[in-house]
């Protein structure tokens, strides 16, 4: 019964990746559940800030982290790579050093992500390995999730109308809840 969460790297209520983490709730196979987490309302990064304590906003997502088998990062792509909103998050969630291990260390972590370009965030995601790789993590590499052309596959309320697509998510999702005990 392997839990899954999932965090969105979009604070835009119309995200296209907010809404590939819906459908990907959707699309999980049974035993499987993807609960959603959200960057809402974490702080920018600030040593000061953390020098007060960890805002109460990190330590509820850090918890949540801690609790899942497989962690899923939903990632836009900016200037072609990692939104700083995202990067930012999990910074946050990797402080402080001595409980970073406990947070990402051997953690799987899968990333897919969807633009209304046409090259589906590949460059965002390709960013995120070296972090993933700092962070001690362990990426899942068995397939790839990069929607391009975002407009085009989601409705107006956010809603996966393409049925390609839709399959590709639910071969990820299955794929990336094997790997980890599904
Ligand atoms: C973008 N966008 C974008 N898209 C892309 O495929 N490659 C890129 O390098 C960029 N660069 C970029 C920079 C900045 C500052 C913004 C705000 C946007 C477009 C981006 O994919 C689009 O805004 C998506 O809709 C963002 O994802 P959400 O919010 O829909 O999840």
């Amino acid at each position: 019964m392997p839990s899954i969460l999932g965090i969105s790297g979009s604070l835009r209520r119309q995200s296209f990746n907010t809404a590939l983490l819906r459908a990907a709730v959707k699309a999980a196979p049974p035993g499987t559940t993807i609960e959603i987490g959200s960057i809402a309302g974490i702080p920018l990064y600030d040593g000061d800030v953390e020098a007060q304590g960890i805002p109460a906003t990190v330590t509820a997502l850090k918890q949540r982290v801690k609790a899942c088998d497989g962690l899923l990062l939903v990632t836009p792509e900016y200037n072609n790579s990692i939104p700083g909103v995202f990067k930012n998050a999990i910074d946050w969630l990797s402080r402080p050093p001595s409980e970073s291990k406990s947070v990402f260390g051997g953690r799987p972590v899968a990333v897919m992500g969807a633009s209304p370009g046409g090259f589906g965030t590949i460059l965002a995601q390709q960013a995120w390995l070296q972090v993933l790789r700092t962070l001690g993590t362990r990426p899942w590499f068995g397939a790839r999730l990069q929607i391009a052309h975002a407009d085009q596959v989601f409705d107006a309320q956010g809603e996966l109308t393409d049925e390609k697509v839709r399959a590709q998510l639910a071969d990820f999702i299955r794929g990336f809840s094997l790997a980890i005990g599904g």
